[in-house]
């Protein structure tokens, strides 16, 4: 089923994240046909753009970032009809009747009262002075169908995103209210429930008894992609653990959920963050490890070190990698370690997570097969490869009775259809006003809480190595002691 008719405003139409992300995915949803019958999208920005000229822009971005790329036989065209650009500056409120014109105008034309959503796709510190005067608008008033897409970072650290959401939750109620985690609507990230909760096979071995360690790996190859003015306000734990990582690390660690309520399944969530031990300062060296990288070469390509990049403090403290164990307090994953890592510029880009199973608990096979014998693994693995691995002991074909580990993998790709990207998901999502993927106001709280203390101890003392990994690399050594100590290894899965 399709949504109802909808008119969406993008603040921040004429930037970076509506041309690479939200355009080409709301054309998909038209490709596919899953945008409204009625529907206009506004973009909404400072520079001057006539209509057409807007279209051109935005070609551009479909033509480089889109799964689908350029006009599709005349659906480009068909697509713009429901576009169009409004010049207009978020900071003057005079300005904002721009906005109630033109639903006025399509409430007119289509002849029902329409979704309106306000997606900010703007800097963090415009976020406030936009949403307030969107609040004051008469339309605002309309609960449930308008909503407001609110885009990561949400605040700076638990004391920011607490005022951001009072702001918010003073302006419009928390139904209205979608902030997104792009990551959630990854479909191999979504699938971490099905495969944990639609199958009987999983679910009872899946805690203390039978996992000895768990890794997610969130590793990208790019740098900043001159976003340095940003990133040097965040860091790699404040840019990712924050938010993606530890939303991945819930839909591994939480209980079953009784139905898919959007309601049911967050609350399952919030109880995993708030289960996550609470280190104190003084334990973080212990517990976190920080990166930043040098200059050096990138597959055969100079590049600069962190500190020389535009927009960056040469003398920066900034992690631009992040390696972290979390302990849960629960009664399902007490004493199993949580290890966790990002960065930027390392060997290669690559997300997945591991439940490492405990050994056998006897071998009974000839002793000298003994040399292969591993333990069992199960990879989930989110990008650039889609696919789920269990690695188990097999008889290796002969007359001996030696084993070899083996894979046994299921591969998305084979399922032969082209999987919606992120944005895909989640703008439908927003449409229809499910809130399912989206994050509720305590789970950024309780995220936040648990990363504060490393964050503290990480300004309070200076980093005495920095920079301290190279260029194409797996991070820093610290960060490969840190699990080591433990007995462990990271998995570096093979590059494809
Ligand atoms: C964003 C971060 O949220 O996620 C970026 O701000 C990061 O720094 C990006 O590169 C990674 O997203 P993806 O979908 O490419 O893994």
């Amino acid at each position: 089923k399709r949504p109802p008719a909808s008119v969406l405003f993008i603040f921040g139409g004429s930037g970076d994240l509506n041309y690479r992300k939200l355009t080409p995915a709301l054309y998909n949803l038209f490709l596919d046909n899953w945008m409204p019958d009625q529907f206009a999208i506004a973009g909404i920005g400072r520079s001057a753009y006539s209509n057409e000229k807007y279209h051109e822009h935005l070609l551009d971005g479909v033509t480089k970032f889109s799964r689908r790329k350029g006009k599709q036989n005349g659906h480009w065209t068909d697509f713009t009809q429901h576009v169009s650009y409004l010049q207009m500056d978020g900071d003057d409120a005079a300005a904002y009747h721009k906005i109630t014109d033109l639903v006025k105008e399509k409430e007119e034309e289509w002849g029902v009262h329409p979704n309106v959503i306000f997606y900010l796709a703007v800097a963090p510190q415009l976020v406030p002075s936009i949403a307030q005067k969107l609040g004051a608008l008469k339309i605002c008033g309309e609960k449930g169908t308008t909503r407001i897409v609110v885009e990561k970072p949400f605040g700076h650290d638990l004391e920011s995103a607490h005022e951001l959401n009072l702001l918010l939750s003073s302006m419009f109620a928390e139904e209205q209210i979608f902030r997104i985690d792009h990551y959630l609507g990854k479909e191999t990230v979504q699938n971490i429930l099905a495969l944990r909760f639609a199958n009987a096979l999983f679910e009872p071995l899946w805690n203390r008894n039978y996992i000895d360690h768990i890794q997610i790996t969130a590793a990208e190859a790019v740098g900043l992609e001159g976003r340095g003015g940003y990133f040097e306000h965040a860091g790699a734990l404040r840019d990712m653990v924050q938010n993606h990582i530890l939303q991945i690390l819930c839909m591994i660690a939480m209980e079953p959920p009784v139905s898919f309520d959007a309601n049911e399944i967050r609350n399952k969530k919030v109880d995993v963050l708030n289960a996550i031990r609470r280190i104190t300062k003084e334990q973080v060296h212990d517990f976190a490890v920080r990166g930043q990288y040098s200059g050096g070469w990138k597959k055969g390509e100079k590049v600069v070190g962190y500190r020389q990049e535009e927009g960056v403090n040469p003398q920066s403290n900034i992690d631009t990698f992040a390696a972290v164990k979390f302990y849960i307090d629960n009664w399902r994953w007490q004493g199993v370690p949580f290890y966790v890592r990002t960065g930027k510029y390392l060997n290669q880009k690559a997300t997945h997570i591991t439940l490492h199973f405990k050994q056998a608990p006897h071998y009974a096979f000839p002793p000298e097969s003994a040399e292969t014998w591993r333990s069992n693994r199960l990879t989930i693995s989110i990008q650039p490869n889609m696919d789920i691995s269990i690695r188990f002991q097999a008889k290796r074909p002969g007359q001996t009775m030696m084993l070899d580990p083996v894979d046994m993998t299921f591969d998305y790709d084979a399922a032969g259809e082209h999987a919606p990207e992120a944005y895909e998901t989640l703008l439908l999502d927003v449409m229809e006003g499910d809130a399912t993927l989206f994050m509720r106001n305590d789970q950024v709280d309780a995220a936040w809480r648990v990363i504060m203390p490393i964050l503290e101890a990480w300004e309070n003392r200076p980093p005495q190595d920095f920079p301290n990994y190279a260029p194409d690399s797996w991070g820093p050594d610290a960060a490969d002691a840190l699990i080591a100590r433990d007995g462990h290894t990271w998995l570096n899965l093979p590059p494809t």
